[in-house]
């Protein structure tokens, strides 16, 4: 049976690909907000996962308007990085973990999920900034020394999936792991979030306190969130906050025992984006 070590959850922005592509790590403006990460590598160092799960939102690269699944999951061997628009550097290609990859897309089905199976698929800045700032020995090396299954949740197109829905698709995901005759060591990571919005009159839009109360929520109280709609969300987070779906994925994923909280990290702004960290592990 493979094994959960636990989950990393965290915000991406492309600028932080640019800052990395620049070494600005150092900087005034960035430091604060790297510096949240060296705790988690630390962890990941000592813990050594062979496999990751990362629930990200795609933001029009691999979907777009005209065909927009909500759950979707990749069945790849590589994944595509590609230039999505934001002057940031292609990243180095995460290879994939196939065999998990179908044995979490027939437990989702078989739970009741409609998902899209993507043997090929287009990841962005959600999926290869947190590679990159994790292992940023990957990047230089070539290869990053994790496989990956890229679990996507729709938060482009309305309507999206309620918060009850996405942690219910993170223990249908525990199943799928549990369930998977490996005795590789899986990571979750949730990318998104969290409050931010990009355009529009609330542009700028950043809710500090929510976002505390958030992140506390997600140690003993991992359902709290599920008392808003997502209308409510969007309000409390802004129209992009609502990526913090991914977060709530992931916290499924580690629903059924105890879990203890190695580090956070909360930084405000990179961008746009209040950019939060939390590193939980499996008691
Ligand atoms: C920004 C944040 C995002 O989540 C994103 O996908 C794109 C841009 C930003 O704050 O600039
Ligand atoms: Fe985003």
């Amino acid at each position: 049976m493979a094994h959960i070590i636990g989950s990393i959850s965290t915000s991406h922005v492309p600028a932080i690909g640019g800052a990395l592509a620049r070494q600005k790590q150092e900087d005034p403006y960035w430091k604060p907000f790297f510096d949240g990460y060296d705790k988690a590598r630390e962890w990941l160092a000592q813990t050594r996962p062979d496999v990751v799960v990362i629930v990200h939102n795609d933001h029009g690269l691999n979907f777009f308007l005209d065909k927009m699944p909500t759950f979707s999951v990749g069945a790849a061997d590589v994944y595509q990085t590609a230039d999505e628009g934001w002057g940031i550097p292609a990243l180095v290609q995460p290879k994939g973990c196939v065999d998990l990859s179908w044995q979490i897309v027939e437990t989702l089905v078989e739970d009741d999920f409609d998902i899209t199976t993507c043997q090929e698929a287009l990841i962005d800045h959600a999926v290869s900034l947190p590679l990159a700032l994790l292992w940023p020995e990957g990047q230089a090396a070539g290869a990053w020394p994790v496989e990956i299954v890229p679990v996507c949740i729709n938060t482009v197109l309305a309507p999206y999936p309620s918060a009850a829905r996405c942690y219910r698709l993170g223990q249908s995901l525990r199943r799928a792991i549990e369930s998977w005759d490996d005795d590789r060591r899986v990571l979750v990571i949730a990318s998104g979030g969290l409050s931010h919005q990009l355009d529009g009159e609330r542009a700028g839009f950043i809710n500090r306190s929510f976002d505390q109360q958030f992140m506390d929520s997600l140690v003993d109280d991992p359902t709290w969130i599920t008392q808003y709609t997502n209308d409510e969300l969007v309000e409390l987070t802004g129209t992009q906050g609502i990526e913090l779906l991914m977060w709530v994925a992931a916290r499924g994923v580690l629903d059924d025992t105890p879990v203890r909280k190695l580090h956070s990290h909360y930084h405000v702004p990179i961008s746009n984006t209040a950019t939060g960290l939390v590193v939980l592990e499996q008691a």
